[in-house]
């Protein structure tokens, strides 16, 4: 059955973009159907993740009515279907919320995976891409003010009844100051997704305005994202062999 995604988090700049960019890629890479859309109509950055930052149709057309949905869905090189948003200044309007909701309803008759890169907080515009999903998945870095922060997304997905498919922990640099995996998943109660390494491969693939999973797919980032898919699809890789790892630490896998 079809589903749709709200990429969250509770303080801005966690890396939900990223994070939604790479998880849409990362399915389609899979042969899934996938289309990632900009909810964050104030300050949208999914165009240009994907080289297609001004478009002459956007979600801000759709939610105006004054286009047919299909007319806003671009497909990107690498096969990944976008709907950006306006980069003009978009104000978010009342009738916004109801209509994007039956965007996304809409969105499930084409494709198999929808995926809501929502803007950060509890303001409405996060909430209007928490009440457009299924589903939640909730994008924190390991430190308490980023955590204590999901666990505010997560409680109003809960009260909302929304179910929150995990956490992705993002820009880990693996040191003893961040907050532990384990601390992590007590404090916020949803299962680890993922966590994706601190890596320059994903600035390197924003310049590139492609996903790092088709810029580096053999770098750390990419591999985490590409584990979340799988993931997500319940395709879990199997524990891998020592040999698997060896041939992974010389660059050889
Ligand atoms: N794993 C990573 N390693 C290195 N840099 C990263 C990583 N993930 C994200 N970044 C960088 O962090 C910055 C913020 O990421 P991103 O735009 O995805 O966050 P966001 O949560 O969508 O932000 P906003 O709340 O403003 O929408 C970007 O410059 C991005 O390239
Ligand atoms: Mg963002």
């Amino acid at each position: 059955m079809a589903k749709v995604y709200a990429i969250t988090s509770g303080k801005g700049g966690t890396g939900k973009t990223t994070t939604a960019v790479n998880i849409g890629a990362a399915l389609n890479k899979f042969k899934e159907d996938v289309v990632i859309v900009d909810t964050n109509v104030m300050t949208p950055n999914i165009g240009l993740h994907f080289g297609a930052p001004a478009v002459p149709i956007s979600l801000s057309h759709v939610l105006d009515n004054s286009v047919k949905l299909e007319e806003a869905i671009y497909e990107h090189d690498s096969g990944t279907k976008i709907i950006p948003c306006s980069l003009s200044y978009n104000k978010l309007k009342e009738e916004d919320k109801k209509t994007l909701k039956k965007v996304a309803e809409e969105l499930k008759e084409i494709s198999e995976h929808i995926i809501l890169d929502s803007a950060a907080g509890l303001g409405e515009e996060a909430e209007m891409a928490i009440d457009s999903a299924d589903e939640i998945v909730v994008v924190t870095n390991p430190n308490t003010l980023s955590v204590t922060d999901s666990l505010k997304t997560i409680k109003m997905a809960k009260e909302k009844g929304k179910e929150v498919r995990g956490v992705v922990i993002t820009r880990s640099k693996n040191k003893k100051s961040e907050m532990s995996i384990d601390d992590i998943e007590d404090m916020l109660e949803v299962p680890i997704l993922g966590i994706v390494p601190e890596d320059e491969a994903i600035d390197e693939a924003l310049n590139k305005k492609n996903a790092v999973i088709h810029t580096r797919a053999k770098s750390k980032a990419a591999k985490a994202y590409q584990d979340i898919a799988a993931k997500i699809l319940g395709k879990e890789r199997k524990e891998r062999s020592l040999f698997y790892k060896v041939l992974e630490r010389v660059g050889l896998r």
